[in-house]
């Protein structure tokens, strides 16, 4: 590996570095390694600046557009749309998760919702080719807030599923091909999304406006902005049966390298549901990923051997963390194997701000909300693990107690 170090260097000297603030640093990659890269100094010395850095915290998937949160009468009405319950969550919402999932140690976030905009009236798509321009404000305002507390963000740029913030279905939709999206088997024609010409040209298209918009809070682009640091093919992708990862490597290839295109310093996530084998030697990908419910070391352990052979980043983009997500692996032990590696739990929600007395809730059982004086004894214990996890993985250590977040945030 210490021979390949002069190459990075090199690297740094001749990406093309957008004119920012010399302080601002870059999340890089180095074999199987992220690093915290800070662009050289003006005199140009190739000085070895970057320490090493791991991508570990939260998955926070609304903070784009919400759907668990029925905004309350306002003049004039905050945008609301009724078939999906999706509103834009308050800048409140989002101050205060970014400042609480740093308290719990976090250094990263995922969040589908800085990716994933089609479809629906609040999308920034709403229909093939149309831009809202009211969808940013709560995008911009995530990526502003997380940089300012010093957490880097991450985005899948679709989804496999038909969820309210909209995904590979949409795409197909819009150019006629409307298949069932529910169950584990899905139509063939499913496969057109990474297949067909016109609507992978559609994608790359959605793809532009997202990476070329220029942040109203940091006049930034996403793809110049290295509080952004990577983006995801998509979240759990896979083909026409649940977990087959039927997800053309030409297509990865082509998607990825066009993100490298648009945004050189960005790194990228293959985002098929588990490894696929036939995408390892993908020049395009930087990081592949899983996710893990139940929390299970051997599927993690075979992943991370996989990836291992190919001096590629290992990612456990998210993991179930409540007791009931324990019945495989312990989720010590399910640390212990991760402390190295990239991983991150599903999923954050805080207070409903401006309300601060309750707390916003999620129908799928793992809701992770710090601080709720509602929370089992057993859950609280797993939040303190957790941020004694994540702590560790920045090499601090930190007791059990979990130190009160302001709400909403500061
Ligand atoms: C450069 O930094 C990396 C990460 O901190 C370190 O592992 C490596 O030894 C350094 N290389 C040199 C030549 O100082
Ligand atoms: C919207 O929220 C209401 C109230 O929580 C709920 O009854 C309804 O099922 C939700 N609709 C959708 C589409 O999720
Ligand atoms: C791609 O989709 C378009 C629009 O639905 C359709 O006209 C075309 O035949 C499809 N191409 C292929 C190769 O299936
Ligand atoms: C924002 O950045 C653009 C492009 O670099 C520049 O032209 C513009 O003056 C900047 N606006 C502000 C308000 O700084
Ligand atoms: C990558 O590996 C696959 C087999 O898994 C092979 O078909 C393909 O040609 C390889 N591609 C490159 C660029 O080496
Ligand atoms: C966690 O605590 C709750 C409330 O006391 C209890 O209902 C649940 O069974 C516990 N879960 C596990 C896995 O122990």
């Amino acid at each position: 590996m210490a021979s390949l170090l002069p190459s990075i260097a090199l690297l740094l000297l001749t990406l093309p570095f957008p004119s920012i603030s010399t302080s601002t640093s870059y999340i890089t990659r180095h074999a199987s390694a992220l690093y915290l890269t800070t662009p050289n100094s003006p005199t140009n010395s190739p000085t070895n600046t970057s320490t090493r850095f791991t991508a570990s915290g939260a998955n926070i998937y609304w903070l784009g557009l919400d759907e668990n949160v029925i905004p309350p009468p306002s003049t004039p009405p905050a945008p609301f749309y009724a078939p999906l319950n999706a509103s834009y969550p308050t800048r409140g919402r989002i101050t205060e998760a970014m400042s609480t999932v740093k308290i719990m140690g976090a250094t990263t976030v995922r969040s589908q919702t800085l990716g994933v905009s089609v479809g629906n009236p609040l999308s920034v798509m709403p229909k093939l080719g149309e831009v809202n321009e009211g969808a940013w404000e709560s995008m911009d305002w995530a990526v502003r807030e997380a940089g300012r507390v010093g957490l880097r963000v991450f985005a899948p740029l679709t989804d496999n599923y038909d969820y309210y913030h909209g995904g590979k279905f949409v795409f197909l939709r819009w150019r006629g091909i409307d298949i069932g999206s529910a169950g584990s088997n899905i139509d063939p024609l499913v496969q057109q999304f990474y297949t067909n010409r016109t609507i992978i040209d559609d994608f790359k298209n959605y793809i532009r406006i997202l990476l070329t918009h220029r942040n109203q809070f940091t006049n930034l682009t996403y793809a110049e902005d290295p509080t952004i640091f990577a983006y995801e093919t998509g979240n759990e992708l896979g083909g026409p049966t649940f977990g087959d990862k039927d997800v053309p490597a030409v297509w990865t290839h082509e998607i990825l390298s066009y993100v490298k295109e648009l945004a050189p310093t960005k790194l990228t996530i293959d985002g098929t549901y588990g490894i696929n084998a036939e995408h390892l030697n993908l020049s395009s990908v930087d990081i592949f990923s899983d996710h893990f419910y139940p929390m299970d070391v051997d599927k993690l352990s075979a992943g991370v051997e996989l990836v291992a052979g190919t001096d590629k980043v290992y990612l456990a983009a998210e993991y179930g963390w409540t007791p009931q997500t324990q019945s495989k692996t312990p989720m010590s032990e399910f640390f212990a194997w991760i402390e190295q590696r990239q991983n991150h739990f599903w999923s954050y929600f805080g207070h409903n701000v401006p309300d601060c007395k309750t707390f916003v809730d999620h129908n799928d059982g793992l809701a992770l909300q710090y601080g709720n004086p509602k929370n089992p004894v057993n859950y609280t214990t797993q939040i303190s693990k957790i941020r004694q996890h994540l702590f560790k993985m920045q090499g601090i250590a930190v007791d059990e107690t979990l130190p009160p977040a302001p709400c909403p945030g500061n």
